[in-house]
């Protein structure tokens, strides 16, 4: 994929803000996370020439931190718990039912470009499992079968927008 010269400057520019940072990685991953919504290899390439550490680390670090995305996402990004008290109360169903209703899998986005399935860890509501996420909206103690009309609310609001 041919990176544009004007997301190769914007890169660059990211680099050499953060250059003198004691660890400037993190903030310019999450910088060019934000800006362009995925960090893909040849990016990455451009942040090592800029910046001189290697692809291999920072390659590590993009594939540690699941805020971070080698790929487009979605519009929206439904991020199910697989945290173990998530787990236990059959978050797997749930993950399950969404990838049966829009035809992908988990770590895949629709090709329409709304919607990706993310399996994730613990986001700290473990009182509410099994627990998911769209876009950093909390879902309570979700059932396989409210998953369509989760799905649903989102396909009114896209035809609306
Ligand atoms: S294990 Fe799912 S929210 Fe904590």
């Amino acid at each position: 994929m041919a990176i544009k010269p004007e997301v190769v400057k914007g890169v660059n520019d990211i680099c050499d803000k953060y250059a003198n940072e004691p660890s400037p990685l993190m903030m310019i991953l999450s910088a060019i996370q934000k800006e362009y919504g995925y960090i893909p290899l040849e990016v990455q390439q451009i942040i090592s020439d800029r910046t001189g550490i290697p692809v291999a680390e920072i390659y590590g670090v993009v594939t540690f931190y699941s805020f971070f995305s080698l790929k487009p996402k979605g519009k929206y990004v439904i991020g199910i718990c697989l945290g173990t008290a998530c787990f236990v109360k059959n978050s797997q169903q749930v993950i399950d039912k969404f990838s049966t209703l829009l035809g992908i899998k988990a770590g895949e986005t629709t090709k329409d470009g709304l919607f990706t399935i993310e399996a994730i860890r613990c986001i700290g509501a473990c009182a509410l499992a099994p627990a998911m996420s769209i876009n950093g909206k909390v879902y309570p103690k979700v059932t396989p079968d409210q998953v369509g009309k989760i799905i649903d609310e989102y396909k009114k609001m896209e035809a609306e927008a």
